[in-house]
């Protein structure tokens, strides 16, 4: 598999398409969420692909978003987000988080968290990253995620903390280096 997973699970953004576009911010900071999007997404020729999705705590369902749907190279996140309200109903999906986690690649699987191991460090690249958007996985969904996936690593990006779209970009050029370097 050659696709790389960033799945951010939010506590806070509201699970509906009526945000205002000059207000994301209102709507439970769903702004974060497009910019995890974009940095997941938006493409450089020698970055491997990712998908996206965004787990909603608030609505119990999930965004989808995949590599071929949009050109995300030249979108920011407000015409994502315009985008993604027309499309809304397409691209959500409701379940529970154990539903979600099921919908998921069956692979290698990492939280992302300041306080894990060196992302250096690593001698395989996972495959499905998880990590939170504006705080952290919320504490009761990651016994979830453990029974999903027996081994998530704890992967650290350096002890500084970094807002979730920083996280993702930061983890992608991780990625890039090492696949041209294999
Ligand atoms: C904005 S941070 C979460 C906010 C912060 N920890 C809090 O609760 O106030 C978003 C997510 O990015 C990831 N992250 C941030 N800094 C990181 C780092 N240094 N290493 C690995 N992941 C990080 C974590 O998954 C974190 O939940």
């Amino acid at each position: 598999m050659n696709v790389y997973v960033f799945a951010v699970v939010t506590p806070r953004a509201v699970p509906s398409p009526s945000y205002s576009l000059k207000n994301l911010e209102g709507h439970g900071r769903i702004d974060v969420i497009f910019r995890c999007a974009l940095a997941a997404l938006r493409r450089p020729s020698n970055v491997p692909s990712s998908e996206f999705y965004a787990y909603f705590t608030k609505g119990e369902g999930y965004l989808h978003l995949t590599p071929d749907q949009y050109d995300y190279n030249l979108e920011d996140e407000i015409s994502l987000a315009h985008k993604i309200k027309e499309k809304w109903h397409d691209l959500w999906f409701n379940c529970s988080f154990d539903h979600f986690l099921r919908r998921l690649p069956q692979t290698e699987a990492a939280v992302l968290t300041e306080k894990g191991t060196n992302i250096g460090q690593l001698k395989t690249i996972p495959h499905l990253f998880f990590l939170g958007a504006q705080q952290d996985i919320p504490v009761e969904l990651l016994p979830k995620i453990k029974a999903r996936y027996p081994k998530p690593i704890e992967v650290s990006l350096g002890n500084k903390p970094l807002l979730a779209s920083q996280a993702i970009m930061l983890t992608r050029m991780y990625i890039q280096n090492k696949s041209s370097t294999q």
